[in-house]
C-alpha cells in the first residue's frame, strides 16, 4: 500500500508522538521522555510532515529553522512495521523541499550519542558529519552527532 505526506499541525501532536514513542529509542535518549505537550509545542513553533498509510499515522518529522540559512530536521521516525520502504527517506526530501523553498542554504539534524546506527542512513541521503555544536541540544544529554546537507538551488530555467 502507498503512503501520502501532509504538512503537521499542533493538533498532530498525539499521533506525531505515538509514531516517536513506537520507533524503539535508547531509554537514556532524551527522546523517550518527550511529553505529548513538548510535541504540541514544538509543532506550534516549526513545521513538519506526517506519513499517512491507509490514514494511518506512520512515519513524521519536524522541521525548525536556526537563524536564515539552517533548517533543522527533527523528530524523523516510521512505525517498525514500516521500515524499508522509503518513508523515512520521503520524509527527509520533504524538509528538504521546504528548506529549498524557503530559501534556506542547508538542512541540519542531531544524533543522539545513543543512536549512532542511524548515521549511515543519513549518509546514504547526502549529510555529513559536522564538527559544529547543535543550537538545540537538550542540556541533560551528552553533545550529539551535527550533520548537515547544503540546499542547492533550482537552476534556473
Ligand atoms: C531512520 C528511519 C526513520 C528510517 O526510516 P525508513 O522508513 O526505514 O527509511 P527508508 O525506507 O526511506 O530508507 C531509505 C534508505 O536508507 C536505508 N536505511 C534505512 N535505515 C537505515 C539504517 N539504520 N542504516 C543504514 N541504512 C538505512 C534503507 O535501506 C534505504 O536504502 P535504499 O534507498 O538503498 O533502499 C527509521 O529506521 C526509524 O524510525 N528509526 C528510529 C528513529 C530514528 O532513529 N530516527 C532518527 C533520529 S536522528
Amino acid at each position: 500500500m502507498t503512503f501520502t505526506l501532509r504538512p503537521t499541525t499542533p493538533a498532530d501532536a498525539l499521533a506525531v508522538h505515538a509514531v516517536m514513542m513506537s520507533a524503539g529509542m535508547d531509554p537514556r535518549s532524551s527522546w523517550v521522555r518527550t511529553t505529548i505537550a513538548d510535541v504540541e509545542w514544538s509543532l506550534s513553533k516549526g513545521a513538519g510532515f506526517l506519513a499517512l498509510r491507509g490514514g494511518a499515522a506512520v512515519g513524521c518529522v519536524g522541521s525548525r529553522p536556526d537563524g536564515y540559512r539552517t533548517l533543522t530536521l527533527n523528530k524523523l521516525a516510521t512505525r517498525p512495521e514500516v521500515r524499508g520502504q522509503g518513508i523515512g527517506a520521503a520524509l527527509v526530501r520533504a524538509v528538504e523541499a521546504q528548506a529549498r523553498a524557503g530559501g534556506f542554504g542547508r538542512v541540519l539534524l542531531a544524533v543522539s550519542l545513543y543512536n549512532l546506527g542511524v548515521l549511515p542512513f543519513y549518509e546514504h541521503l547526502g549529510y555529513a558529519v559536522s564538527s559544529e555544536p547543535y543550537a538545540f541540544a537538550h542540556p541533560d544529554s551528552p553533545p550529539p552527532v551535527v550533520l548537515v546537507k547544503p540546499i542547492l538551488r533550482e537552476a534556473p530555467p
